[in-house]
């Protein structure tokens, strides 16, 4: 494997850091309160691992509000290294606003940010990354005009030479950007080739490839999937496993539990800004998580309203709903 560069500017943004040292939790205790925890706290919330080592980022309590949008309210998560915590919802549950609380983009409005441990409050996403949490925004990942290996570098590009002398070592980042993609399945012909020209899935696969790379601790991607075939999703949840794999905590936002239970060791549900549940995966299954993401009961009552409509085109529809409200996964 390539050896990541140590990256001198992140060292930099670090000396700033005033930040102190949390006071260490006894296990089986919640952090938040220092209370024995409650029967209803579920692993997926558990503030400590089974090996007493304090999770890589963690919130608790956390409520944002835009105006009188309850974004999230009362949001308590921790993610652990080597772990993947899938984030499920439907739209507007608050998801995109949670990954952006954990990168720095959003400060919460009450609750407390932990991360390795230690109370943090970044002033914005520079300082998040600096810490080793790198976040893949779904449409933001890459610079669409620039080529393929500038933008796996985007400013961190490996040089030659000293001083005067110094120069963008070109082709040693072209080898380095294509034996990453490599290990993603991705055989790049041209490295110079605009990021525009690539498809959705291979886009992930620069924007996740380059978090790796330069030593993401935590690894947040947004819907990675969304918009990706079946064989991309499959490539880009490849890459998720093997984050894992490289001791990565890695947060995956999908609306598909397809996708979240076969890679996620801990699965949070989110529906309107609120916690629905939290679980390891040994205390779910892909058919609760399903039936709880398509809100079986909501279905139900959807089925009633379409069914009292006239038209029979609509009394298939509510048919096609009622029997999916039975029939999870
Ligand atoms: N910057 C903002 N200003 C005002 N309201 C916002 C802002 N960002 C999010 N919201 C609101 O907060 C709620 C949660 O939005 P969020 O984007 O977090 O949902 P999401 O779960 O990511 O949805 P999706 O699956 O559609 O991406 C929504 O009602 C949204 O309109
Ligand atoms: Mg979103």
């Amino acid at each position: 494997m390539t050896e990541p560069p140590t990256n001198t500017k992140e060292t930099t943004a670090m000396s700033g850091d005033t930040t102190q040292s949390a006071p260490a939790v006894p296990a089986g205790q919640t952090a938040a309160t220092g209370q024995t925890a409650a029967p209803g706290q579920t692993a997926a919330t558990s503030p400590t691992t089974t090996d007493g080592r304090a999770p890589a980022l963690e919130v608790r309590s956390v409520s944002k509000y835009f105006g009188s949008v309850n974004a999230l309210e009362d949001i308590t998560l921790a993610v652990h290294a080597g772990e993947v915590t899938c984030v499920l919802g439907d739209n507007g549950a608050g998801k995109s606003t949670l990954i952006k609380i954990l990168s720095g983009v959003h400060s919460p409005d009450k609750g407390e940010m932990l991360f390795e441990g230690e109370p943090v409050s970044f002033t914005g996403p520079r300082e998040a990354r600096a810490r080793g949490i790198a976040t893949v925004f779904q449409d933001l990942a890459t610079v669409p005009l620039m080529s393929v290996w500038r933008n796996f570098f985007l400013g961190n590009e490996p040089t030659r030479g000293w001083g005067l002398f110094q120069h963008m070592d070109i082709k040693g980042a072209q080898q380095i950007m294509r034996a990453e993609l490599a290990k993603m399945g991705i055989d790049l012909r041209d490295p110079n080739q605009t990021v525009g020209t690539l498809s959705g899935g291979e886009r992930q696969a620069v924007a996740i490839a380059r978090a790796v790379y330069f030593g993401a601790k935590v690894l947040i991607l947004d819907e990675p999937t969304s918009a990706l075939g079946v064989r991309q999703s499959g490539i880009v949840l490849k890459y998720v496993i093997q984050a894992r794999s490289m001791g990565r905590a890695v947060i995956f936002i999908t609306h598909n539990p397809h996708h979240a239970y076969p890679v996620g060791d801990r699965f949070v549900l989110l529906k309107r800004g609120r916690m629905l549940g939290a679980y390891a995966k040994s205390e779910t299954s892909l058919e609760q998580l399903t039936s709880l993401m398509a809100g079986g009961a909501e279905l139900e009552q959807l089925s009633h309203e379409l069914q009292r409509a006239s038209d029979p085109e609509m009394k298939e529809v509510a048919k096609e709903l009622a029997a999916e409200a039975h029939t999870p996964a």
